[in-house]
């Protein structure tokens, strides 16, 4: 039977990357067993956050820190998934089975000359966001893209800087509170340039809170 706990001896924004690289190897088993608070809470997220991007319209999804579990199963069949992951095992895994995939130094050059519309990040930004990976994610969103988020973990002053990174490459940050706790302190966060914002961000983040309800 597995520790239905990963104690982690940092802070999951001071891991260095072999140390995610273990955590997602003990986290994998966790997700995968259709009968652990994990997979449940994975899922009924996943469900919500996909239902955010399909009220958008998108068409082409890029999954930042996609994992062993992307978004795929969560979307229609006809919105275009590609992913992004920093520990190359995942990388390996998901293209194996057919998930264009690379390291985050090679995303903005690999998906540049076909941008997503929007980019997703599902229980990635409690991790360490270096600047070229916000930089990266900034050019991928765009004029017309946008990202979305969800938040634990970090303390407030922590996400204060993240914003402020964002905000520095020209993305306004929306935060919304999740009402039902699935993590302690967890937050939706929709980014993008203010005119996306204007039109998208109530829209989207609504439709995640109802998914969560
Ligand atoms: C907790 S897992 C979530 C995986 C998947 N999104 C899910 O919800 O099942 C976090 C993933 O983000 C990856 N990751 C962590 N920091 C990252 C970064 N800065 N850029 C890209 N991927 C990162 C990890 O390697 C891991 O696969």
């Amino acid at each position: 039977m597995f520790m239905d706990v990963i104690r982690l001896p940092h802070r999951t924004e001071d891991l260095a990357p072999r140390q995610i690289q273990k955590v997602n190897r003990l986290r994998r088993p966790l997700i995968d067993d259709r009968g652990s608070r994990q997979h449940a809470t994975n899922r009924r997220v996943k469900r919500a956050m996909a239902d955010g991007l399909v009220a958008a319209g998108v068409t082409g999804v890029l999954d930042w820190g996609c994992g062993y579990h992307p978004l795929r199963p969560y979307l229609p069949r006809d919105v275009a998934l590609v992913g992004v992951d920093i520990d190359p095992e995942v990388v390996a895994e998901n293209r194996r089975l057919g998930l264009e995939c690379y390291d985050p130094e090679d995303a903005a050059l690999q998906y540049a000359d076909r941008p997503p519309s929007a980019l997703v990040s599902v229980f990635v930004f409690h991790f360490r966001l270096p600047t070229a990976h916000i930089a990266a994610m900034a050019e991928l969103v765009g004029t017309d893209g946008f990202l979305l988020a969800n938040v634990y973990r970090r303390d407030e002053q922590s996400r204060g800087r993240l914003v402020t990174a964002f905000r520095e490459r020209g993305l306004q940050v929306t935060r919304e509170k999740d009402p039902t706790e699935a993590a302690t302190g967890h937050e939706f966060w929709f980014l993008a340039r203010p005119r996306v914002t204007g039109n998208l961000a109530d829209k989207v983040l609504h439709t995640v809170l109802r998914g969560m309800a």
